[in-house]
């Protein structure tokens, strides 16, 4: 116990205290008896502190010279097939290479990630790799593993911490701007003449900083149809936050979009839905199915290409999805994080070193931790539509397609 209020103190000490808080002797003053005094009254009352916010337990201040090499992994939930399967990937392919892995899913609630963070930590693990929940609720739990010096890559959406360095992802506002695009080109808007377009938005959960970057990526495209009345939002509810859709959930969409088609297109065609995820597309679809009465194909986007989603492209009731393709992904973020533990220079020369096959740029002026830029990989997405499903996901041999017209993730 007594060790560890004392790691704790040390620890305090590297995070935030000056060398005076700490009672050092380092500085080059001479320190009356007065000074010390006061120094140690601070550095006692620094020190409960220090206790209270970080709580550091002696693995997680050892861990370097523990002789273990141990990846922590948060996933931000079990149940959702796409964080599923990454998490899964990772875990085995570390093991498989002689490390040990602490994965904890965090069931989609921000404060069971940071605990899971905060027991990582403390646990002892040399490296963390987080697909944040929520990216601004980590910067507090965050601080135990800078106190620690435990690197952290952010994997697929943004954290809001100068502990963050490292990000791998795809690139998000290209998501949306494909999303966008599939819109403007699927309706032809650029020759509407006098023709006048109907769209609804369903947004992403703005809690995960990705929603943001899916959604004015879209819009980008689509504003300036808004703009000059090419398109119009019968609902109304055009903006960010009006438009979001709370944990990506496709019970959520589909009862908005439910009272949406109830309320305003009894009577009007509904020609198109930008939609930003799967999960989401799933519950529009339902609500398109079930409560609209017109007779045409409502264009329906996107992203991720999840099975069930994959099946309703072939069946005609979503028309797209941007396709983020996960073994690429997870295979970068490995990469990444196997060349920091042998202590390589994570920059561009990673993507040559690791025989790269896909599409991926290095940018270290695009994605910021809310205090610097960080150095990130992103990928770049593919629309998927009727026309490339099968060139791109089955003959790939990501997916598998069933005779019954179902998907299978090929492992
Ligand atoms: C991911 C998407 C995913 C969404 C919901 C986003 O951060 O980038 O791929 O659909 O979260 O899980």
């Amino acid at each position: 116990m007594r060790k560890k209020r004392i790691m704790a103190l040390l620890a305090a000490c590297m995070l935030a205290w000056s060398a005076a808080a700490c009672g050092g002797s380092g500085g080059s003053g001479t320190q009356t008896s007065d000074d010390a005094d006061t120094g140690e009254a601070v550095a006692e009352e620094s020190a409960d502190a220090a206790e209270e916010e970080l709580e550091l337990s002696e693995a997680a201040l050892n861990h370097a010279d523990d002789g273990e090499e141990i990846i922590g992994i948060s996933m931000p939930a079990e149940h959702l097939p796409r964080w599923n399967w990454d998490g899964n990937y990772l875990k085995q392919n570390f093991e498989d290479a002689g490390y040990t892995v602490d994965i904890r899913w965090a069931d989609n609630k921000i404060d069971t990630q940071q605990q899971d963070i905060h027991d990582l930590v403390n646990d002892g693990v040399d490296i963390l790799l987080i697909a944040a929940v929520k990216g601004t609720e980590l910067t507090e739990v965050l601080e135990e593993a800078k106190a620690c010096d435990i690197p952290v890559i952010a994997y697929d959406r943004i954290i809001d911490s100068d502990s963050v360095d490292y990000y791998v992802s795809f690139d998000n506002d290209m998501v949306g701007q494909l999303e966008g695009e599939h819109i403007r080109d699927g309706l032809d808007l650029d020759n509407a003449g006098d023709k006048v377009y109907h769209m609804e938005i369903v947004s992403g959960d703005s809690n995960d900083k990705n929603a943001d970057g899916y959604y004015y990526g879209a819009m980008g495209v689509l504003q300036p149809y808004l703009d000059s009345g090419v398109v119009e939002v019968l609902s109304g509810e055009t903006g960010y936050s009006e438009t979001e859709t709370f944990q990506w959930s496709t019970e959520k969409a589909n009862e908005r979009m439910t009272g949406i088609i109830a309320s305003y297109y009894a009577d009007e065609p509904l020609d198109a839905v930008l939609c930003a995820n799967d999960t989401a597309a799933l519950g529009v679809a339902q609500a398109i199915e079930s409560s609209y009465s017109g007779g045409n194909t409502v264009l329906l986007t996107g992203q991720d290409g999840d099975v069930d989603n994959l099946k309703n492209i072939m069946d005609g009731k979503q028309s797209m999805t941007v396709y983020k393709c996960l073994p690429h992904e997870t295979k970068a973020m490995y990469d990444v994080t196997v060349a920091f533990m042998n202590g390589e220079e994570i920059d561009e020369s990673l993507i040559e070193k690791s025989g790269w096959d896909f599409d991926v740029v290095f940018a270290d002026d695009r994605y910021s931790n809310g205090t610097n830029y960080m150095k990130s990989f992103l990928l770049t997405p593919v629309t998927v539509t009727k026309d490339n499903l099968v060139e791109e996901l089955v003959d790939t041999g990501f997916y598998k397609m069933n005779d019954d017209g179902t998907f299978e993730v090929v492992d």
